[in-house]
């Protein structure tokens, strides 16, 4: 491969560790976004090398095509049912291994698959590693239905919880409303720092016309960080089973 930025050197770095970990037998949840494309190819190529049998669930019609393009077999996560190994990216990780999420768009179809999943891999550059959540935009699934509504009551619980935030925003693609793979729209809450996630993530859930929120809270193990060198460092959650291996 020639001619990739630094990031996505560290980006690619980060995905072939990632590949690395893929036994043979399998059942896989694969990302999305642009560091989780390069896992894709990677993988492709060493399912291609290999002979490796797996069984692969995506997380977007984004990820499926991309697979299926690289000559990926992709079933359903019902035809699958559980996993043993997501593989995805972040927009941003904290010391704790908690993650945002969403910024592609596919936040909901990333959870499910996640937590069906015996283990969740995190792939990335190292911008995406902060001290604290929130300087991203938290992404939020909503129904269509009455959004504005559920974007007031969204507002009344920022407000409630004293978290300081820019106007929230419905996503835009192309000039119009951005439109998940499961019909939905996007509000972006434009956060400074989320000092309890845990308790912002279950309000927001408890909102009727939220389907759900971009904080991966306590689903992640291990977060392999690729640097521009082409080297990777590998972080583990403090308490998980990788911190303790
Ligand atoms: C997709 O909805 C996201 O959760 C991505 O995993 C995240 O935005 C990271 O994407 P990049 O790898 O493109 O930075």
């Amino acid at each position: 491969m020639t001619d990739l930025s630094p990031e996505d050197i560290a980006k690619n770095a980060a995905a072939e560790a990632a590949v690395a970990l893929v036994e043979d037998g399998m059942r896989l949840g694969l990302g999305t976004g642009s560091t989780a494309a390069f896992m894709v190819r990677r993988l492709a190529e060493r399912v291609q090398a290999e002979g490796l049998a797996l069984r692969c669930a995506a997380t977007s019609q984004q990820t499926a095509d991309l697979a299926e393009a690289q000559g990926l077999r992709i079933e359903t996560l019902d035809e699958i049912a559980w996993l043993d190994l997501t593989l995805d990216g972040a927009d941003e990780i904290d010391p704790d291994l908690n993650l945002i999420k969403g910024g592609g768009g596919a936040l909901l179809r990333e959870k499910i698959v996640a937590r069906a999943s015996d283990r969740m891999v995190v792939m990335a550059d190292g911008s995406k590693v902060v001290e604290t959540l929130g300087a991203f935009h938290l992404p939020v699934e909503v129904i269509g239905f009455g959004w504005q509504s559920t974007k007031a009551l969204i507002q009344r619980t920022l407000d409630r919880q004293e978290l300081e935030h820019r106007p929230i925003l419905l996503r835009q693609r192309d000039d119009q409303p951005f439109i998940t793979d499961e019909g939905n729209l996007i509000l972006d809450l434009a956060l400074e720092e989320i000092h309890d996630a845990a308790r912002l993530a279950a309000a927001l859930n408890a909102i009727p016309g939220v389907v759900e929120n971009g904080l991966f809270l306590k689903m992640c193990g291990l977060a392999i960080i690729g640097r521009p060198d082409g080297s990777v460092v590998e972080l583990t959650a403090e308490g998980s089973a990788e911190a303790e291996a």
